[in-house]
């Protein structure tokens, strides 16, 4: 039988924590599970049900095993974890590297195999395992490594989701010890500043990222508007596009953290467009880098420009207009991407879909501060391309 990845694209799913944090249980989580089939986010590609921190009881049973806290899952984790399966979703669950998880409740350190089997036998399919109460003078990276190994074990394929905030450079190691995604940061909030900072922590990572393991910036707030969890302030809808762009052209894991049971017309439109979801999930499984890294235009402003190479032979491309207080005309030359021979491109916004034409040897637009802008470029075949550059030619000489 062929070996199935757990992680070919860069796992899709919703979490608790963003927007409930601790105030959990199984009624959010059946009415999440609905909302998820309801409004179309399984038919995107969403697959995972994720419950984050605070599902745990306060003690472990007599014979060492987790359990849940029975007032908020009054009909146990394993028959969550039926239900969402009859949906025909996935099912996450939390813990943490450490003595105690974040917010104080029993964790995994000392009880791997044993967590590990207990979560299979439940159901699970994917565990995020975080990095809070590590016993002092014991290091982080072998704890990762012996859950993933427990995992394994177990003989159920579980995604090992490491939340290990970057602090140990995770990019280099987590892959090797059996996580298919690993955070690179702290935790996000819902605001701008807060996805500006963790964006500049994405450069350099580009070539860990691949089939079955991806870098993890955290996830989205796209939604959220100021309310839940991680509030802080909130964002417009066009800056949660951009959000949603930037995690896409990155290859980022998307894990969607507002409340989905409640989502306005536009943060559905964003979750499911089709054509960044597409970028997102490209088989060649390659993340996006920044063109113009931290470079300044003319008069001191930085601006970015994302390339990302699709299996198709074709380019997504981000421009996007970090700035906050003018329109900017951003340029994408041939030259600072990967189209090899310079043919002319045809474009597409990847957004609406809309075909705005053949360029030649550069495309640029303008874009809104705090927006963006995802088009693909499909370099023409060789025929077409010679006839395109050649009527351009004499337009370009105006002969
Ligand atoms: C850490 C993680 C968060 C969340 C909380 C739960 O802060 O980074 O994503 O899981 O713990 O307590």
């Amino acid at each position: 039988m062929k070996h199935q990845l757990i992680a070919p694209t860069p796992p899709m799913g919703w979490n608790t924590w963003n927007t409930f944090g601790p105030n959990i249980d199984e009624n959010l989580l059946r009415e999440s599970a609905d909302a998820f089939v309801r409004e179309g986010l399984k038919e995107s590609g969403y697959q995972y049900i994720v419950i984050d921190d605070v599902w745990e009881a306060d003690r472990q049973t007599a014979d060492g095993r987790l359990t849940w806290d029975t007032e908020k899952f009054p009909s146990g984790i394993p028959a969550l974890a039926d239900y969402v399966h009859s949906l025909g979703l996935k099912f996450g669950i939390y813990s943490c590297a450490g003595i105690r998880t974040c917010a104080g409740k029993p964790a995994s350190y000392g009880y791997e195999e044993v967590d590990a089997q207990t979560f299979a036998e439940w159901g699970v399919d994917f565990l995020k395992y975080d990095y809070c109460y590590r016993p002092l003078g014991v290091a982080g990276v072998p704890l990762y490594r012996r859950m993933g190994q427990a995992l394994r074990a177990t003989g159920r394929p579980i995604l090992f989701s490491a939340c290990e905030w970057g602090h140990n450079n995770p990019a280099t190691w987590a892959r090797s010890a059996g996580a298919h995604m690993w955070r690179t940061t702290g935790d996000i909030v819902d605001s701008w500043d807060s996805m500006m900072g963790i964006l500049r922590l994405q450069d350099g990572l580009e070539d860990y990222a691949g089939p079955n393991g991806w870098n993890d910036p955290d996830m989205l707030v796209v939604g959220m508007h100021g309310r839940g969890n991680v509030a802080d302030g909130g964002m417009t809808d066009t800056e949660y596009k951009v959000h949603f762009m930037l995690w896409c052209i990155l290859a980022s894991p998307l894990m969607i953290g507002c409340d989905i049971r409640s989502m306005s017309a536009e943060t559905k439109a964003i979750l499911t467009n089709p054509g960044l979801i597409s970028v997102n999930q490209d088989p060649l499984g390659v993340q996006g880098r920044s063109l113009s890294k931290g470079e300044v235009d003319w008069d001191g402003t930085a601006y970015q420009i994302y390339q990302k190479p699709l299996a198709d032979g074709s380019i997504a491309v981000g421009l996007f207009n970090f700035t906050g207080d003018r329109k900017r005309q951003l340029v994408v030359p041939w030259d600072g991407i990967a189209l090899h021979d310079r043919r002319p491109c045809q474009v597409t916004d990847l957004w609406t879909n809309q075909n705005l034409g053949v360029y030649d040897r550069y495309f640029e637009a303008p874009v809104e501060p705090h927006d963006g802008l995802m088009v693909k470029l499909t370099p023409l075949p060789l025929g077409e391309a010679r006839q395109s550059r050649a009527k351009s030619d004499i337009n370009d000489c105006g002969c």
